[in-house]
């Protein structure tokens, strides 16, 4: 009698210590995705979405710690309109996906809001001015948007970089090179695969700047429309929306969005 007695004390004893210990490690989770809010326990978690090939919007460190303007953005927001978010790397092709079954709450990843996206999913208000810019050879003959006719353009499919070329080369155009991300397709115009590459201008700057010694250059050219980021939900959840919403107003009246578009865009 007296062991089974010892036995159950043994069994709460360890349970307590089992209970304490999954509750810290959740505390843990909530500071490691950067939320300064993780601390209240009580605030909604989020599933993000963001394609971490898109250097300075979102990317990897070598620790595989997520970085950029996306980042610094969401986690702000979150912060500011009350709730959490749990950041995943997830591919561009099949990102949008997500949403509809239920694995992602919440896309990042300088989504370029357009009235064919608006039919599937809701965007929240813009936070972002982008257009499309070449980066080609340092010695190579484009200087205009034009001048890609009939030549190999690199493209990350599915993206407004895929669109506006496919429209100029044409939809069956076998000059469209397309790649599972940006990086790539930079890396094959710097092997000579393709003449061009079209993406939005931010990534395409980035990657010039930070690469001087590859001879590439950035092209700009004034018949590219101009873009809007937004943060996407599922179709129909204003209340996520809105809380989205709710928080970018707030970053932005309190400086807090000044304050990481400075840290990665300079003045
Ligand atoms: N702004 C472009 C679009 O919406 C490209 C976005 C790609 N983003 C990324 N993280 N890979 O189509």
């Amino acid at each position: 009698m007296k062991n089974i007695k010892i036995l159950m004390y043994a069994i709460t004893a360890l349970l307590a210590i089992a209970i304490v210990g999954c509750s810290g490690s959740k505390t843990q989770m909530a500071v490691e995705n950067g939320s300064s809010n993780g601390a209240s326990p009580s605030l909604k978690e989020y599933v993000v979405a963001t394609d971490a090939s898109y250097a300075p919007f979102e990317s990897l460190t070598e620790k595989n710690e997520f970085v950029g303007f996306d980042i610094d953005i969401v986690k702000a927001i979150a912060d500011k309109g009350g709730f959490k978010v749990r950041l995943v790397n997830t591919p561009w092709e099949g990102m949008f996906a997500t949403l509809t079954n239920g694995d992602r709450d919440i896309l990042i990843s300088a989504i370029t809001i357009t009235e064919e996206r608006s039919k599937e999913m809701d965007f929240s208000e813009p936070y972002f001015e982008a257009k499309q810019s070449i980066a080609a050879g340092k010695d190579s003959p484009v200087i205009k948007f034009e001048d890609l006719k009939g030549k190999k353009v690199g493209v990350h499919t599915g993206t407004t970089g895929d669109i506006v070329v496919t429209d100029l080369l044409g939809k069956d155009s076998k000059d469209v090179i397309r790649f599972e991300n940006t990086p790539l397709a930079l890396k094959e115009l710097e092997n000579g695969g393709v003449e061009a590459v079209v993406a939005d201008n931010g990534v395409v700057n980035n990657y010039v700047n930070n690469n001087s010694d590859k001879g590439l250059m950035t092209v700009e050219d004034e018949s590219f429309d101009k873009e809007f980021y937004g943060l996407v939900v599922k179709k129909g959840n204003k209340e996520l929306v809105d809380m989205i919403n709710e928080g970018l107003k707030k970053i932005k009246a309190d400086g807090t969005y000044d304050e990481i578009y400075k840290k990665h865009f300079g003045e």
